[in-house]
């Protein structure tokens, strides 16, 4: 018997929300976004699975686009970063991918090489999220020498909101925009999943959803069920062992969590070794036979253990939803402390991945 860890993917509900996407996309089309190992779903299973009813993949891992062209993915990729060297361009052009340019060197390198064939850039400007991206001052420059270099096709102007989930929204983000942008022609690729649900003016021509299509929500304040988004990753296990405490019994390392009276707990192979968060404290949401309990004590590295009162029929065997069907990766996540962009990105390799097709795709 193999440990009973896994993480199922449903690649039925990554269309689903791919589709929810589209619907607030309109006209614009879409980059899926599949950095990190597409949020770890999995980089190839993901893009296969959109490959149908996807417009572009973006992601920063120049590997990765190597790896989908390799593996026949004909879409148009994006590279978020783009690249890091000049001596990557040539290779960009050869397989067709698009790099972000948001330095100036970044279009330096571009007069500096021969290119195969010309190579579409988006030109990432900075509006106030100050990481990446051209500065106002900067932006003509760059328009004229890559305006000038041959190997240079279409242009498509790009920024990125550092609050269109949060109170503050996008609007000084647009003002600055709109004072960079003035009566420049160029496409313009704005808009991250929170803008894309929630500000209909960042459309722009592209946009550029992650996590929703992942199914979870940007917002803390609405769910992804509210928003017609299905978990894509759901992290299972079993209960391995179960425990009769006295009161005043103290569970797991450091004793951090202790019996207020006689109770039974549960042990569930799932630690931080396989990506659940170490720092989740006792009484983040668990899943056991379909019904809602807690943690207590410390995750260590294979284990968890789970408060069971009131559970009397859950014993070793008894099936665990760690976060995904049935149990939002969001709460588990706000539980934590963190987002559950974490959560799936953190999913271990040794956990055995299970495709199916099940969503309401
Ligand atoms: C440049 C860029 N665009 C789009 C996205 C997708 O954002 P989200 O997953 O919040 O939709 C990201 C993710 O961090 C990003 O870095």
């Amino acid at each position: 018997m193999p440990r009973p860890i896994r993480a199922r993917i449903d690649l039925a509900a990554l269309r689903n929300n791919h589709a929810v996407a589209r619907r607030h996309a309109g006209h614009a089309r879409i980059w899926s976004v599949v950095k990190a190992d597409a949020y770890g779903h999995g980089l190839l299973r993901t893009v296969r699975a959109l490959e149908g009813v996807a417009d572009g993949f973006a992601l920063v891992e120049l590997e990765g686009a190597l790896a989908l062209r390799q593996a026949g993915v004909r879409q148009p990729i994006l590279l978020l970063e783009g690249c890091y060297a000049p001596d990557e361009l040539p290779l960009l052009a050869e397989h067709g991918l698009i790099p972000v340019l948001h330095r100036p060197e970044q279009v330096a390198w571009l007069s500096c090489v021969a290119l195969p064939v010309p190579l579409p850039v988006y030109l990432k400007l900075n509006t106030g999220m100050n990481r990446l991206g051209f500065e106002a001052a900067e932006l003509r420059a760059a328009l004229a020498a890559l305006q000038r270099i041959e190997g240079v096709g279409d242009i498509t102007l790009m920024t990125h909101f550092s609050d269109a989930d949060e109170e503050r929204g996008i609007a000084e983000q647009m003002a600055s925009l709109a004072a960079m942008r003035r009566d420049l022609p160029y496409p313009l690729c704005l808009a991250n999943s929170a803008a894309l649900l929630r500000f209909p003016e960042a459309i722009g021509d592209w946009v550029r959803p992650g996590i929703m299509l992942y199914g979870s929500s940007p917002f803390p304040q609405h769910s992804a069920a509210a928003l017609g988004l299905a978990p894509v990753m759901t992290l299972e296990s079993e209960l391995i062992a179960v425990r009769e405490l006295a009161a005043g019994d103290r569970v797991g390392y450091g004793g951090t969590y202790v019996a207020p009276a006689p109770m039974r707990i549960g042990v569930v192979a799932c630690g931080y070794g396989d990506g659940y968060p170490r720092h989740a404290p006792s009484g983040t949401p668990v899943l056991v036979d379909g019904r809602r309990t807690v943690s207590v004590g410390r995750v260590s590295m294979d284990k968890l253990c789970i408060d069971l009162s009131g559970l009397p029929a859950a014993g070793a065997g008894s099936p665990v939803v760690l976060w995904g069907r049935g149990l939002s990766a969001d709460e588990v996540a706000a539980a934590a402390g963190t987002i559950s962009y974490e959560l799936f990105c953190a999913l271990a390799p040794r956990v055995p991945v299970v495709e199916e097709d099940l969503g309401q795709g």
